[in-house]
């Protein structure tokens, strides 16, 4: 499958804005907004279109350890504001989760140094050169970024650059001295215009990609979900294992095998919409909020049906609280629109939510879970004969 990764990670790249709202709430399209900048900074500075590609990648990824530093914090106690760009931790954080992700040429470091200072000052003590290029110029274009989104104009970003001209690296100030001249710049990066001013920027580089090497991209992204809430820690994570095993015993074909896996990562991905403050209620939900926990996967399915060639994905990843009899959410739908994979999810999905720790109760065991499943199964709500395949396929846990 010929894939682009910019776009795929531009569709995606929705979801970390869903992810940062809880953090940053005026941050809308921050990543891409980002990444535009960075784009054009580089053009300015006349990088080649395969590396600029990569930049791009790595720009629209550049706070994907947010959420992850945010959950680290609020375990050790401390406040989680502490978490947002100022921290390192999300730096940290974010070098470790992309280490799978398939750049053109992969270089270390780049989100973890993404806030170092040109002069020496910031929290890893580099300076000047020893900071990775991808780096100095993602720390200005975030700059930017973060300067647009609170509301100031072009004038007081390009004066707030210079009183703090120290730690951004010359070159890079001098192509946005440049590019800050120009009025088509500016409203490229508007809320209306941003995603397209990326795109039609974006250089020509799709690659062949089979559904494993896109696994390793959708797996930073069920590592982002799974860092949204305590409850869900590993959810995503155990729910792609454990179709990866069901998947095996059906003996799937490879390609049907992976697309499954991208999917189970993939499913709660429209969970990073709904407000932890509903997500981690301990007490019972209101008939508003469940309404708001219902539209997961709706976001699910809107954030990837645009995807090329994530057709079936987008159906199983997103029917997965559907129900045989038509009693489940977000659309209703029946066993006639139910195929077998997205019956296959929706039964995991289950075991695996059963099987954690909630809020309101404990996990049960492998038997009381299937007992219960059972009981669905004879009441028309989920697949029998995948019900019972799970009761052998995950006896020993
Ligand atoms: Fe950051
Ligand atoms: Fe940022
Ligand atoms: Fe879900």
């Amino acid at each position: 499958m010929l894939f682009n990764v910019n776009e795929l990670l531009i569709s995606l790249s929705l979801t970390l804005d869903f992810a940062e709202k809880d953090v940053l709430p005026n941050y809308t399209s921050h990543g891409i907004r980002a990444a535009y900048v960075a784009g054009r900074i580089a053009r300015e500075l006349g990088m080649p279109d395969e590396p600029l590609f990569d930049l791009v990648s790595y720009s629209l990824l550049h706070d994907n350890g947010v959420l992850g530093a945010l959950r680290k914090n609020a375990g050790a106690g401390k406040p989680a504001e502490t978490a947002m760009e100022a921290n390192p931790e999300h730096c940290v954080e974010g070098e470790k989760n992309i280490r799978t992700f398939p750049f053109l040429s992969p270089q270390k470091g780049v989100i973890l140094y993404h806030h170092e200072h040109f002069d020496g000052s910031g929290a890893f003590g580099l300076s000047g050169n020893e900071i990775p290029l991808y780096s100095r110029i993602i720390a200005m274009a975030d700059a930017i970024a973060v300067l647009y989104a609170k509301g100031l104009n072009s004038d007081e970003i390009l004066e707030a650059l210079r009183r703090d001209a120290r730690l951004f690296d010359p070159d890079v100030r001098k192509a946005v001295e440049k590019l800050g001249g120009r009025v088509e710049f500016w409203l490229g990066m508007g809320n209306m215009f941003v995603k397209s001013s990326l795109l039609s920027m974006l250089p020509k580089v799709s690659r062949e990609l089979n559904y494993r090497q896109i696994r390793s991209i959708s797996r930073i992204f069920s590592r982002i979900i799974d860092a949204k809430s305590p409850f869900t820690g590993s959810h995503s994570r155990g729910i792609s294992e454990r179709v990866g095993e069901i998947c095996r015993y059906y003996e799937f074909d490879e390609k049907t095998y992976w697309m499954m896996r991208i999917a189970a990562d993939l499913h709660d991905l429209g969970k990073l919409a709904v407000p932890n403050g509903i997500l981690d209620k301990p007490a019972k939900l209101t008939r508003q909020e469940f309404m708001t926990i219902q539209s997961h996967p709706y976001y699910t399915r809107k954030i990837l049906e645009n995807i090329k060639g994530f057709e079936e994905i987008t159906e199983w990843a997103s029917n997965h609280h559907e129900k045989l009899d038509g009693s489940g959410y977000p659309y209703g739908l029946d066993r006639s629109r139910l195929d077998f994979n997205s019956r296959i999810l929706a039964c995991v999905d289950i075991y695996q939510a059963l099987t954690e720790d909630r809020p309101y109760r404990k996990a049960l065991s492998h038997a009381e879970a299937m007992k219960l499943m059972q009981g669905m199964a004879r009441d028309g709500l989920i697949e029998p004969s995948v019900t019972e395949d799970m009761g052998t396929i995950f006896r020993n846990g």
